[in-house]
């Protein structure tokens, strides 16, 4: 796996606020049909990471997504008008639904919306897809009327997976999805997200403060501590040899 080209890589980025480093000199590689943790304590600035992964902020260094059409372009030169069309190869999902369904409207009409977006107006394709995303996001589908006002936490993760999905990203980014669950429905959620990153071969960028979490998916995992990138590997060698203080006290506290 290590041997392949990455699908996306950021080289040395810098992010200030103010006259504060959010993100001091980040590079790291998410590879084919990997799932990539990335953990660290609040205010580490991993949600900054995937807030310009997601280019919705600019920042300092290099960003190259190596797919059709984009190679050789540094994501982080591109104008606010050339973001979206990058964008559409990436699928965010947040911690709080609301940041990316619209809480009133059906989860079916929720998920078919990518496919609108990419010029799909056949009502009958668009609910057949928006099914068949809700199906792999075990979402019940009983429920595909219900707006996501009426859901629970975890359906409406579900919901948020199933959009992602529809979209048929390059990648996933997952900010938290399942910080504020219940460990169980935590648990299953994460089940989901195995068996697709198994079933299609998905490429994840998972970011949670819960190293458990990170455990349970991540192939390889980077830490982040105020903003630098501490300790990265494979996720058996970081959890079972930490090397920085940080990531050593962050898997004593979880064993
Ligand atoms: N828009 C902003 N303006 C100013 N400072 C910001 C902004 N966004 C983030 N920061 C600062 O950047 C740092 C990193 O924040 P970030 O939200 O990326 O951390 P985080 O690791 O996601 O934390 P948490 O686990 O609490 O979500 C923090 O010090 C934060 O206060
Ligand atoms: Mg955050």
């Amino acid at each position: 796996m290590v041997e392949e080209r990455p699908l996306l890589e950021l080289v040395k980025v810098w992010k200030a606020y103010g006259d504060r480093w959010a993100l001091k000199n980040v590079s790291l590689k998410l590879y084919p049909q990997e799932v990539l943790g990335v953990v660290g304590a609040s205010g580490s600035g991993k949600s900054t990471l995937l807030r310009i992964l997601y280019l919705q902020e600019t920042a300092q260094g290099e960003y190259w997504l190596n797919i059709p059409g984009w190679e050789g372009c540094n994501l982080l030169s591109l104008s606010p008008y050339e973001r979206p069309a990058a964008r559409r190869h990436l699928a965010m999902v947040y911690q709080e639904a609301a940041q990316a369904l619209r809480m009133g409207f059906a989860a079916l009409t929720n998920v078919a919306e990518p496919l609108v977006l990419k010029g799909e107006r056949r009502f009958e394709v668009l609910q057949k897809e928006a099914q068949a995303a809700l199906e792999r996001a075990d979402f019940p589908l009983a429920r595909a009327g219900d707006p996501p006002t009426f859901l629970s936490g975890g359906e409406r993760q579900r919901v948020q997976i199933a959009k992602a999905l529809a979209q048929e990203p390059t990648a996933i980014l997952l900010d938290e999805p399942t910080t504020g669950l219940d460990l169980l429905v935590q648990a299953t959620f994460l089940d989901t997200l195995r068996r697709l990153k198994r079933q299609l071969g998905m490429s994840l960028i998972l970011v949670s403060h819960d190293l458990s979490v990170v455990r349970a998916l991540a192939d390889r995992i980077v830490v982040l501590h105020q903003g630098e990138v501490v300790e990265e590997g494979l996720a058996d060698q970081v959890l079972e040899d930490p090397r920085h203080p940080f990531t050593q006290d962050l898997v004593a506290a979880r064993l």
